[in-house]
């Protein structure tokens, strides 16, 4: 049986507790905890809950709908599934109402679509759909920020997809809190969540990430909602990726890939080297590394930067990348490689903003990391891949072969491995250098570029 004794939640955090205190345990509010029944649904609700079989509800998986960009559909698991509840959440200005104005106003031409907006005017939504050149028939907007209103509304136009910009601007007026605040986004989204179960409608949630403040992030939402996607990449880089960090109804990390333009997001096919435009002139520190991020081999440059640290303990600072691991590579770069790097500070960069969560990476940072503290570059016509242990050895990674010929299609001259991952045939025009040690890994991507002048620097 449900519990009856009461909950206090409070409307600061969201945080509940059992007994009544002035000051909140979780936040430290003082006055914030309100009471609320434990199971706050009425019984008429629980008594409607009646089983389904189970083919039945299954084959509604299968109702999917194209988002109208194919790379935002392979990030969705292949279209946009009925009942379902996404959350698309990024910085602001990243590109979300643009990107989820084109792909309402692409369902809109075979359904009913709303799009909620609490953040702009109507007029306002009306001249981006003007900017963007997309079709407004059959797509409805409503400026508004009750979200009982947004409800009654979408299911008396029986909307297919319902798209709210954004979660942090809609209220319940059953819930005192402020539009924003834990709590208001918590109860909205569970309202959100029954309406599109019940429904059948696809629903859209905007989140903005959110620095420190009173208005909560989308990340305590992430487990109410079946699909998460963030934007990630730079606000100045003219590239936007689009991830998926759940995903009840497809793979996790899968990546779309845009490019922001005058009339909104332009989808990107083939992303494998966006991220390449290099210095034309080698440069201490920099070396191309080919990751398998979002299911397909992509080229990325990835900077070091080392330097003699000035005062206190040595900095070290990791964009794109885990710290920790790049504080192990120190390590072992220190026992195994003969770098020492213990007084230094030490920066390593990840181009275009992207972050990239596999292992492959150790080897080409190690690399980097020693070609910037000898001053000497790589040779630009040099990838590497390969994941480094703590006894200093060189392991293999997946999808070898496949990283391997994307660094051929693009021109690449040099490929230093780990030794499993070395190709059974030779690939044209790429020279495969396999290793199994990370001092030999040095040794030898040091000397391929040994007779440049800025070697002596
Ligand atoms: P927007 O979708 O409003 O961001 P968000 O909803 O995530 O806050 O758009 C962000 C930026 O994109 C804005 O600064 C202007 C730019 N932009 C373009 O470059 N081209 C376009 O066609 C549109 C609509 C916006
Ligand atoms: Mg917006």
């Amino acid at each position: 049986m449900a519990r009856s004794s009461p909950l206090f939640v409070c409307t600061e955090c969201g945080g509940e507790t059992l007994k009544w205190q002035g000051q909140c345990p979780q936040c430290e509010a003082w006055n914030t905890l309100e009471q609320r029944a434990a199971n706050a649904r009425p019984a008429s609700a629980r008594a409607r809950a009646t089983p389904q079989a189970l083919a039945a509800e299954s084959t509604s998986i299968e109702g999917r709908q194209s988002s109208g960009q194919e790379e935002l559909d392979r990030v969705l698991g292949g279209g946009i599934v009925r009942g379902s509840v996404t959350l698309l959440g990024g910085d602001p200005g990243i590109g979300k109402s643009t990107l989820l104005l084109q792909v309402a106003s692409h369902v809109a031409g075979s359904a009913r679509v709303l799009y909620a907006s609490g953040e702009e005017s109507v007029a306002q939504v009306g001249g981006r759909a003007k900017r963007l050149n997309v079709s407004a028939t059959g797509l409805e907007v409503v400026t508004e920020n009750d979200l009982d209103a947004v409800l009654s509304l979408a299911a008396d136009r029986k909307a297919a997809l319902l798209v709210v910009d954004s979660i942090q601007t809609m209220q319940l007026g059953t819930v005192t809190a402020s539009a924003g605040a834990v709590t208001q986004l918590r109860e909205c989204t569970a309202a959100l969540v029954r309406f599109a179960k019940s429904t059948g409608t696809a629903v859209v949630l905007i989140g903005h990430v959110t620095k420190e403040g009173t208005i909560a992030g989308p990340r305590v939402l992430e487990h109410l909602v079946d699909t998460v996607l963030y934007f990630e990449s730079e606000a100045s880089s003219r590239f936007r990726i689009v991830r998926s960090t759940k995903n009840r109804f497809g793979a996790v990390n899968e990546l779309a890939f845009f490019a922001m333009t005058e009339s909104g997001l332009r989808e990107i096919r083939n992303p494998s080297a966006i991220f390449l435009a290099r210095a034309p002139e080698p440069a201490p520190g920099s070396i191309v590394t080919v990751t398998r991020e979002g299911g397909r081999p992509l080229l990325i440059e990835l900077q070091a930067l080392v330097d003699r640290m000035r005062f206190g303990a040595p900095r070290r600072i990791a964009q794109g990348l885990d710290s920790n691991r790049v504080a192990m590579l120190l390590a072992v770069l220190n026992r195994h490689g003969s770098v020492s790097l213990q007084e230094h500070d030490v920066f390593v960069n990840v181009v275009g903003g992207i972050q990239i969560n596999e292992t492959g990476w150790d080897l080409p940072v190690a690399l980097a990391l020693a070609s910037s503290l000898k001053d000497r570059a790589l040779d630009q016509g040099l990838v590497a891949f390969g994941e480094l242990g703590l006894t200093g050895e060189v392991r293999p990674v997946a999808y070898g072969e496949e990283r391997l010929r994307e660094a051929q299609k693009q021109g690449f001259r040099f490929a230093l491995v780990p030794k499993e991952n070395a190709p059974r045939k030779p690939l044209d025009g790429l020279r495969v250098i396999a290793v199994s040690r990370v001092e030999e890994a040095l040794n030898t991507a040091l000397v391929l570029r040994a007779a440049e002048p800025n070697a002596s620097a």
